[in-house]
């Protein structure tokens, strides 16, 4: 008898942006003459930079003639890209990453949500609440939770992030956590770190032998002087730290898929006896065995988001969307709300003094506009909605009249 993974019915819900999905899908077949504007998941509207698409086109030229032809790339990314991330993403900025500590992939969800099997069962996890719940989920899969009660998992840890803390947590006092997730700038709030917050959990993490995944998916939307972009700006990150990073948001691939994690050499997990087991070859053997590689014309593509023209037009986009941000962080400001986020992060965190869901539901209802409820997130997203930046001008700026008529 084949017997099922009992710990997947243990999920509260579906995935939430399914849900999201699922919920629109039904307003808009009983509504079919509303025009919907989607400010929920947080999906890219613009076109991929113009540098980005040449590049693309070139490698399909390549495809097409067995003198330039590509078969299997390496699993872990060609070297054009691993040595432009290397030196673009970090060692302009001072940060000592190497190319061969560089893993691409077809995206951060995916190493977010796989990385979890690199570890044993039975450990600590701290994850921030409000959460991206794809960390939670693949943990409450692979078995490392109780059930759920009250909306929060047994076993988990949670790091509250309210008002109070800025939506920043401190590490906790006289907890052990072996596994901590970060996320900054931070998928929901829009909230970031600061060097000396960072540095709270990186000394934290070596006192405890404990391991942070950082996912700063979000990075390129950071425009406040002296806030980190990478977790290996802290010193002693590298002893404690795997760093996830996306072409998704910063370059507009949500649909194209490519994205890295950092690995970097001597970073350990621990046997029982305490002996280090260097997470580096484990990762290269997972990500070998289990994944073929991103495809060689994305890998182009993404390599050209670091050439001049790429990085200027691709900055250029992110400007947009920020200044989509002001724009809605502005209005909603106006109409009284207190707003956090939509600064160096594509998402704006509205309190709304109330359950999420309903507000979700009203603003879908009376206003056509799609957003998320902070709920979904966690029991502290509870009393906040998630709004997109992504969107083009024209829709941002008619879901502001819309919100001024009903809110
Ligand atoms: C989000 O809206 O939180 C993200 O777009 C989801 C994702 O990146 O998977």
């Amino acid at each position: 008898m084949i017997l099922a993974n009992e710990n997947y019915s243990k999920i509260q819900a579906s995935y939430l942006f399914t849900e999201i999905a699922h919920r629109v899908k039904a307003y808009q077949e009983a509504n079919p003459a509303a025009k919907v504007i989607r400010l929920g998941i947080g999906d890219v509207t613009e076109p991929l930079a113009p540098a980005v698409i040449k590049a693309m086109h070139r490698a399909v030229d390549d495809q097409a003639k067995r003198e330039t032809f590509r078969g299997y790339g390496p699993e872990q990314g060609y070297a054009f890209l691993r040595d432009a991330i290397a030196e673009n993403d970090f060692r302009r900025r001072g940060v000592n990453v190497s190319a061969d500590e560089i893993f691409v992939s077809d995206g951060a969800k995916c190493d977010t949500a796989n990385i979890q099997e690199l570890f044993g069962k039975d450990i600590v996890i701290g994850v921030p609440d409000p959460v991206y719940p794809v960390y939670v989920d693949t943990n409450v899969m692979a078995g490392r939770t109780g059930k759920a009660k009250h909306g929060r998992y047994g076993k988990l840890v949670y790091l509250d992030c309210t008002a109070k803390n800025g939506f920043v947590a401190s590490p906790p006092k006289g907890v052990k956590l072996d596994l901590i997730y970060l996320c900054y700038p931070n998928n929901p709030t829009g909230a970031v770190a600061t060097k000396r917050q960072l540095r709270a959990w990186v000394d934290y993490a070596k006192a405890n032998k404990a391991l942070i995944l950082f996912d700063a998916a979000y990075e390129a939307f950071i425009r406040t002087p002296g806030i980190p972009h990478s977790i290996y700006e802290i010193p002693g990150a590298r002893k404690c730290a795997i760093e996830f990073r996306s072409f998704s948001k910063t370059a507009g691939f949500t649909g194209t898929r490519c994205g890295y994690i950092v690995v970097p050499k001597g970073l350990c997990a621990y046997t029982k006896k305490g002996e280090c087991v260097e997470l580096r070859p484990m990762w290269t053997r997972r990500h070998t065995t289990k994944f073929n590689g991103c495809s060689y014309i994305t890998q182009r593509g993404a390599e050209a988001v670091y050439s001049r023209e790429g990085a200027k037009q691709t900055k250029a986009t992110i400007d947009f969307y920020l200044k989509n941000a002001k724009l809605v962080r502005d209005a909603l400001t106006r109409l009284g709300y207190t707003v956090t986020g939509g600064t160096d992060s594509p998402y704006l965190w509205v309190g709304v003094k109330g359950d999420s869901w309903k507000f979700f539901d009203k603003l879908l209802r009376e206003a056509q506009v799609v957003t998320t409820p902070g709920a979904g997130f966690g029991r502290d997203g509870e009393g906040f909605i998630r709004i997109s930046a992504f969107n083009s001008r024209e829709n941002i700026l008619e879901a502001i009249e819309r919100f001024k008529k009903v809110l």
